[in-house]
């Protein structure tokens, strides 16, 4: 009987050790999983570093670039392109105009009615809609059919048109890709971005093929302005605030245009424009430098785009692919560390988690990141992620965003150092003179600006840290809402066929 109560005592220690071992070396297992996690991050973080000293060294390789896209045809990354725009709207624009925009996600037809007085009475209607996704890799005569049936149903919406006489309809085409312009109202489409890809577009004169869609239609209209959305964000912005010198998009890509003194622009001899300004549009968008923090997964991610080694500064910073980004980050770290066993298929699709789910996951505040919770599951089909992990995804959205929005802010100083508007240009001989720095203003547009809060803050503070707050107290960077549009309504207006246009070839 002894001996049998012995034995079953020492079966029973027996299990509890193997209880015990197995719980320990779970819990092993689980460490060392939940180590490899850290380590992803941490490999993130530190590619994505963008201390301040390094982002003065991408303000600098943005003005070095300038001066040699301006210099040559072909002298550096940045196209820095005319755009025969020499004089912005100052409010004394009259008449109603009519506005396409093709973006990167939504197309917008608009009508801008403008009284020739101030500001303030400026009206305008919109209609916003998706672009749709065949559009986008079929032919030019597809999307441009579309463009115009929309703007044809625009139009018949306002009815018999009687306040506005047929023969004086023009329109402002905001196009939001590179284009090499001859004239304010011409252009040929240099290459597409953004997931755009008609091939028999490239080189064609862009509104040509709109004016040719528009007669399809029985559309009477004249295109008067070509502008890349930029150019129509800083117009609008000038319109509002003449201290407006430059402006900037983060929205699906990246760019920004800026005034710049007819004589810097040395590609171009001889040049004149009655005011000795012209806008250029930088394409920044396909800026590079080898001091952006580059990790890999941005370069996995630019060697399967369908334009590797384009966009470069585009693909750290737009909307279109800061949620790729995020995902590629998510996957390596459940894959090297095995922390939640096997993983959905979705994971690995490409640009599956769009930014603004991204955006959601970063700005969720509640305590149990339930938002994070539901986009891991309804999107990616990761059900029951931990609370631990779901805050490491905040972070590695915040990592991204952080240095998407610090590397804009670097472009936006470079715009500033060209011009000498960076609180710089008061140094003669190597003493900082007591000029006094001019208030300059920045129109901002695109989704990560406009709906981003977190994306604007990082951006607002990187402005400060490069400039300090002596100078950056000059810079105010003013968001506008469909200004790219609005923009070209205005500059239809100003470059309207029953004005002069007086840019001139010596
Ligand atoms: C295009 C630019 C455009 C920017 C923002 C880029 O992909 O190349 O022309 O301004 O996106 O929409």
């Amino acid at each position: 009987m002894g001996r049998a109560v012995v034995g079953v005592a020492v079966g029973l220690a027996a299990v509890a050790c193997t209880v015990a071992a197995v719980a320990v070396g779970r819990r092993m297992r689980s460490r060392g999983k939940w180590k490899r996690v850290v380590r992803v991050l941490r490999e993130v973080e530190e590619g994505c570093e963008s201390s301040v000293g390094r982002l003065r060294q991408v303000v600098d390789a943005m003005a070095v670039e300038m001066h040699a896209g301006l210099a040559s045809e072909g002298g550096s990354k940045l196209k820095m392109l005319l755009t025969y725009v020499h004089n912005l709207p100052n409010g004394t624009e009259k008449g109603t105009y009519y506005a396409l925009h093709l973006g990167g996600t939504n197309f917008r037809v608009l009508r801008v009615h403008l009284h020739g007085q101030q500001s303030s009475l400026l009206e305008h209607e919109v209609e916003r809609q998706p672009i749709p996704q065949h559009l986008m890799t079929s032919t030019s005569e597809d999307l441009f059919d579309f463009i115009a049936s929309s703007l044809k149903e625009f139009i018949e919406k306002e009815g018999d048109g009687s306040e506005l006489s047929l023969d004086r309809r023009e329109l402002g085409f905001t196009f939001s890709f590179p284009v090499k312009q001859m004239s304010v109202s011409s252009g040929i489409l240099i290459k597409w971005t953004k997931g755009f890809s008609i091939v028999d577009m490239e080189g064609i004169d862009v509104p040509g093929c709109l004016q040719e869609a528009l007669t399809r239609k029985g559309l009477d209209m004249k295109v008067a302005a070509l502008v890349n959305d930029t150019v129509g964000t800083l117009a609008l912005g000038h319109y509002h605030d003449s201290d407006t010198v430059a402006s900037v998009v983060v929205g699906t890509g990246t760019n920004a245009c800026y005034l710049e003194r007819v004589d810097a622009i040395i590609k171009c001899q001889g040049l004149l424009t009655t005011s000795g300004y012209m806008v250029v549009n930088m394409e920044w968008g396909n800026f590079w430098s080898s001091h952006l923090p580059r990790t890999s997964y941005d370069i996995d991610l630019d060697s399967e785009s369908p334009n590797p080694n384009d966009q470069g500064f585009e693909k750290m910073i737009s909307g279109m692919y800061l949620g790729d980004i995020v995902r590629r980050v998510i996957l390596r770290m459940l894959l090297e560390s095995d922390i939640i066993g096997p993983i959905s298929s979705k994971l690995s699709m490409p640009f599956i988690l769009r930014t603004p789910m991204m955006s959601a996951m970063h700005e969720d505040d509640s305590p149990d990141l339930r938002e994070v919770a539901r986009i891991l599951k309804d999107i990616l089909e990761i059900p029951e992620v931990p609370l631990k992990l779901r805050k490491v995804v905040v972070k590695v959205c915040d990592v991204v965003t952080r240095r998407a929005a610090r590397l804009a802010a670097a472009g936006i100083v470079g715009i500033l150092k060209k011009i000498g508007r960076d609180g710089s240009g008061g140094i003669t001989g190597g003493r900082r003179s007591d000029m006094k720095m001019k208030r300059t203003v920045v129109a901002v547009e695109g989704g990560l600006c406009s709906s981003y809060t977190l994306f604007r803050e990082y951006l607002h503070e990187a402005l400060n840290e490069i400039l300090g707050e002596d100078i950056a107290k000059h810079v105010i960077l003013k968001v506008t809402e469909d200004g790219s549009g609005i923009g070209a309504a205005l500059l239809a207006a100003s470059h309207s066929s029953y004005n002069l246009d007086t840019v001139q070839m010596l």
